[in-house]
């Protein structure tokens, strides 16, 4: 018995298998190294101290994906592989497209003839749009997306919500993260974005480091505390943790659910400007520049539905979150690129 996780060895999903191989779960990963690198799972063979196996696999892939299943016996599938950036999907929608929605037809596809009905998507607070009011709770309309990324987010789950109509065996978590930022605390694995960061932890810590020179806050004047946006930062750690709850939860039964992981705080781009200046000992320099287009005012979870149906809390605080994203930053300046 086996967990398949795609997108491994990125961002979120090398944390994720980190605590899946600490809570004593079994693991097969698949990456097509798009926008990540083998040493990330290095790194996690060096923290664990577990060897990782890993096949090098598109999910586009059909023959790739039935070579991965025939070899193992995948019970649940954890699917993190994506394309993430904004900007991007707006100049290449359909790439886009292709790789998140072809690409998660094509992997659930390959699960029903093999017979793994058990899925945990990564989905996004984008997909509840600009229309709702924070806290944002499970049941609100979502749809309202601003750009051809969330809208796949959006796609997707209407998909796997028609799959899961068509067949009451599956078992489908829809996992809406909040803003995920920080770093294992043994500062080797942490986020490692190609060229200028477009999210704001990110590019503070590049700031932080030397390789900006001051942070741009994307406009002073909403209707917020201090004018700046509000987001629910969540520890990616506390996000992997909220992953391994969701294996054992998709696992019990079938259905579908969509579950927010979320602190349920909001903290301003000010607020997380304050908190890394603290965790790195000195000054950022910033500038107020106008509105990024897009954005919205405030974005925070209600985080009620995690606790109740996966027993699921978030531990780490900010000044953790930024402590973590430092340590990895100060000790590895580019990245895995080294
Ligand atoms: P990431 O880019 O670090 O990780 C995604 C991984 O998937 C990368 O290793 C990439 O190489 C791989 N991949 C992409 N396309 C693939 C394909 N066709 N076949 C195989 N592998 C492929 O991103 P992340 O931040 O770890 O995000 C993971 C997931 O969570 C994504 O689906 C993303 O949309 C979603 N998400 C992320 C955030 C965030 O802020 N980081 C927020 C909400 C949702
Ligand atoms: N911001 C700045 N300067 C920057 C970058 C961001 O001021 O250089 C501000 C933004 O305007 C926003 C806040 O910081 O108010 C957070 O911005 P991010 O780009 O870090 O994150 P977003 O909330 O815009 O979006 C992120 C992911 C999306 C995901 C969403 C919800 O990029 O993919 O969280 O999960 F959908």
């Amino acid at each position: 018995m086996a967990i398949l996780v795609t997108g491994g060895a990125g961002y979120i999903g090398s944390h994720t298998c980190v605590e899946l191989i600490n809570a004593g779960k079994d693991i097969v990963v698949i990456d097509n190294y798009y926008n990540s690198k083998p040493e990330a799972l290095s790194r996690v063979e060096r923290i664990t101290g577990k060897k990782v196996k890993f096949y090098e696999c598109d999910i586009r892939d059909r023959e790739g994906l039935d070579k991965v299943f025939s070899e193992n016996d995948i019970e649940v599938v954890i699917h993190f592989a994506g394309l993430k950036a904004v900007g991007e999907s707006c100049k290449i929608p359909l790439a886009y497209y292709d790789n998140n929605v072809a690409g998660t037809v094509t992997l659930c596809q390959a699960m029903a003839d093999h017979g793994c009905k058990k899925l945990i998507f990564s989905s996004s607070a984008t997909v509840y749009g600009g229309n709702n009011i924070a806290p944002y709770g499970e049941d609100m309309p979502t749809g309202a997306v601003t750009n051809p990324y969330g809208r796949t987010k959006y796609v997707i789950e209407e998909i796997l919500k028609d799959l899961y109509a068509s067949d009451n065996e599956w078992s489908i978590a829809l996992l809406r993260y909040f803003n995920p930022i920080g770093a294992h605390e043994s500062g080797l694995i942490g986020e490692d974005p190609n060229g200028i960061p477009n999210n704001l932890v990110p590019y503070v810590a590049q700031v932080a480091v030397g390789k900006l020179e001051r942070v741009g806050v994307f406009g002073n004047d909403y209707d917020t505390p201090d004018g700046t946006g509000v987001r629910d930062y969540i520890h990616v750690v506390d996000l992997a943790i909220g992953h391994v709850k969701t294996v054992d939860y998709v696992m019990k039964g079938t259905g579908i659910e969509a579950i927010n992981l979320g602190t349920g705080v909001g903290y301003s781009v000010l607020d997380v400007i304050h908190a890394y200046e603290k965790a790195c000992g000195k000054a950022l320099p910033y500038a107020i520049l106008p509105r990024r287009e897009g954005d919205i005012a405030t974005c925070y979870a209600n985080p009620e539905k995690a606790e109740r149906l996966l027993g699921f809390k978030t531990q780490l605080g900010i000044e953790r979150m930024c402590a973590d994203s430092w340590r990895w930053q100060s000790n590895n300046p580019n990245g895995y690129g080294e």
